[in-house]
């Protein structure tokens, strides 16, 4: 427990390019929703972002986009610490100590490293030990939740094994973490094919809604989207999943259960419904942009980060002493 005697939260996210209405519902809206009862930490994870290459202008814009989503998503840098990765240099080092402590044939098992190094001829090793440095990421803060989506649940398990693993060998040090999927949401599908994950690395710009698209924009890319045969608005993931998804996006923009969806447009065909559902997330996103916009313009972001890092760092310098000490390390006196 932190000395406020709350929970302590810690989440990230890659700033690689723009992020998508997946990252918020799946995400960020957590971050919100649990800024308030628990002790929070989120942060940009800059040292991930190159595990595989970055163009180094492109990075720095994208963290600092990044960092100003989470507050114009509703993140109020007062209650939670916002800071940017590489700025505390605690997770490069529990990182590294992490990665003494995990198997290849687990690492192996990762599906995101298997879907990313599917094909390549060469891949890098960070990409491989990247579930290390995640792991320290957590444990770091004694994070008792993690808030993420679905696709970083196995990340979490191996996060989890490696505590467990280290408390054995050295004495209880680190809390194990639990995460914090939401029940509806977890999984935010592409546009163009719900069998796949909506993501910022799809080539295609028609399978996602970035944070920072227009309403135009948006409404066309809704209207684009995929719908499956028949007209009727009903729930039916596995006989219907791109009107499933989409139904999905509606309920955790309109703020209302799939139920509440199905009987609103009970009756009415997939092009009345797309026509509500650009208007609900633009509803969601339209404020989100004004704020945005707020803070880039202000240059507060730069205050927000160092007030954060310098938060994040004395918790996490007290965690890497605790686990330098146990693991055997001579610390300086
Ligand atoms: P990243 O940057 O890919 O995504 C950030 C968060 O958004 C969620 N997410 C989605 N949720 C629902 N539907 C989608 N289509 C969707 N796409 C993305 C992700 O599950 C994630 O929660 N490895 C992490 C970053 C990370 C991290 C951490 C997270 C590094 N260290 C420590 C938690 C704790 C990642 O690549 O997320």
């Amino acid at each position: 427990m932190s000395e406020s005697g709350k929970k302590r939260v810690l989440s990230g996210i890659q700033p690689s390019g723009l992020l998508t209405l997946g990252n918020y519902i799946g995400a960020m809206r957590n971050f919100v929703a649990l800024q308030d009862e628990c002790e929070c930490y989120f942060t940009v994870v800059d040292l991930h972002a190159v595990t595989v290459p970055q163009d180094p202008a492109a990075l720095r814009e994208n963290t600092e986009t990044v960092a100003a989503l989470f507050v114009a998503a509703g993140i109020d840098p007062k209650k939670a610490a916002i800071f940017v990765q590489s700025h505390v240099s605690a997770h490069a080092e529990l990182g590294w100590l992490m990665t003494t402590l995990a198997y290849m044939g687990e690492l192996e098992r990762m599906t995101q490293f298997k879907d990313k190094a599917a094909g390549k001829e060469a891949v890098g090793a960070g990409l491989f030990v990247y579930p290390t440095l995640m792991a320290a990421d957590i444990l770091l803060y004694d994070a008792h939740l993690v808030p993420v989506g679905d696709d970083q649940k196995q990340h979490l398990e191996l996060t989890r094994d490696l505590a467990i693993r280290f408390n054995r060998r050295y004495g209880e040090t680190f809390v194990v973490p639990e995460p914090y999927i939401p029940e509806v949401g977890a999984r935010i599908m592409s546009l163009d094919d719900a069998s796949k994950k909506m993501s910022k690395s799809n080539p295609n710009p028609n399978s996602y809604i970035a944070l920072l698209d227009p309403p135009d924009t948006v409404r066309k890319k809704i209207a684009r989207a995929k719908t499956d045969s028949g007209r009727e608005v009903v729930f039916d993931p596995q006989h219907k999943p791109e009107i499933s998804n989409l139904m999905t996006i509606y309920a955790q923009c309109a703020g209302v259960t799939l139920d509440e969806v199905a009987r609103r447009f009970e009756g009415k065909g997939y092009g009345d419904f797309k026509k509500e559902l650009a208007e609900a997330v633009i509803s969601v996103l339209e404020p989100l942009q004004n704020t945005y916009n707020q803070i880039r313009s202000s240059g507060e972001i730069f205050d927000i980060l160092r007030d954060g890092a310098q938060r994040a760092s004395s918790v996490a310098e007290a965690t890497l002493r605790r686990a330098k000490e146990a693991m055997g390390f001579l610390l300086p006196k």
